[in-house]
């Protein structure tokens, strides 16, 4: 297939009619660089004669019809702010199969032919099931700092988190230096151990540690120790959130516990989800704002944008409703083999 070098083969065979009214939302946590891609949305549909609605809160205020007319300037002085300006929600309520007819049936009385989602995998997997039920044309933008979706090398506002987390270590470091002290940083990612992996090796990390792996105490304790024995006067761990914070904490307990190492706990929390979007993640949303309105003029029904060595292409939506599993784990042998 050459006709359009962003539309895959197998989404060019799903084509539907041309949509004449879009909207486009943003759902789950938000990430920086979303702005972006509502404005690349907006402009690319204003540029190709289509009406837009921004629908405000996510799936949530679909549902409490919270649309706004879009136009130029709405998406204006945008691009370089962290956030959403259509705000987010989740929505558990959107897994009921009857909350979605309610949602079709609101986009049909404002005649949205075409829906752009912005969000991780539960808003992929809200807009699918949205697709398959009624059939209205979707398509799905990787918005999420955690680089988990399936399909896709990169998801919108992952560089950006992934440097915030940096700076803030870098901060760490300093005053764990000039202290003689251990540190764990817990970052974001839920069970994405992409943030913890990249933040590990970009800041001479002595150990990275996953709440999925079976955590061994002994071998953290030995980092520290073997850094100590050859002068090092700070360590730090990164350790990746999982499902529910605090995995630091019991890091920290078992430190002490059993190898009787002092170590100070930093959670940094939401500070990466926001600030504004770096030069990275803006050209990336902004591409695939645009691949993702120009998808919906080719009459694609169900794909997602997606990052793919260095293309942004479209890809079936159902193959980027998973989490991806294909992280490393000899970055974390990198971290440690750089921080001896
Ligand atoms: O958006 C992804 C994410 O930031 C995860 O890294 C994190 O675990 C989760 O969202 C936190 O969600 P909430 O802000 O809803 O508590």
């Amino acid at each position: 297939m050459k006709a359009t070098p962003f539309l895959s083969e197998k989404a060019m065979s799903e084509k539907t009619t041309k949509p004449k009214t879009i909207a486009v939302l943003c759902s789950g946590g938000d990430s920086p660089g979303m702005n972006c891609a509502i404005r690349a949305v907006v402009r690319t549909a204003l540029g190709e004669g289509l009406n837009v609605y921004g629908i405000k809160r996510g799936f949530a205020g679909l549902l409490q019809g919270s649309f706004i007319e879009m136009n130029a300037s709405s998406v204006g002085n945008i691009i370089q702010h962290g956030g959403t300006i259509l705000q987010t929600s989740r929505c558990p309520e959107f897994h009921d199969e009857e909350i979605r007819r309610e949602a079709f049936h609101i986009l049909k009385r404002k005649k949205v032919d075409g829906l752009i989602v912005i969000g991780g995998n539960g808003s992929y997997n809200g807009a699918h099931a949205l697709q398959k039920e009624h059939g209205i044309p979707v398509v799905g933008i990787p918005g999420t700092i955690d680089n988990d979706i399936e399909g896709t090398d990169y998801s919108i506002g992952f560089d950006t988190a992934v440097q915030t987390a940096v700076e803030a270590v870098d901060k760490i470091r300093d005053t764990a230096h000039s202290h003689a002290r251990n540190f764990i940083v817990e970052v974001m990612g839920r069970k994405s151990p992409a943030i913890a992996l990249h933040v590990g090796v970009c800041t001479g990390a002595e150990n990275i540690v996953f709440p999925s792996d079976e955590i061994n105490h002994e071998q953290i304790a030995n980092d520290i120790i073997r850094g100590i024995k050859r002068g090092k006067s700070s360590s730090i761990i990164i350790c990746a959130e999982g499902e529910t914070p605090g995995l630091s904490y019991k890091i920290q307990n078992s430190l002490k516990e059993k190898s009787g190492i002092d170590a100070h706990v930093c959670i940094l929390g939401h500070i990466q989800r926001g600030g504004n979007p770096s030069a990275i993640d803006r050209f990336l949303a902004s591409r695939m704002g645009y691949v993702a309105v120009k998808a919906l003029l080719e009459g694609e029904s169900s794909v997602a944008t997606s990052y793919v060595t260095g293309e942004v292409i479209t890809t079936p939506l159902e193959k980027s409703l998973g989490k991806k599993t294909d992280y490393l784990p000899h970055f974390i042998e990198l971290a440690r083999a750089l921080s001896i």
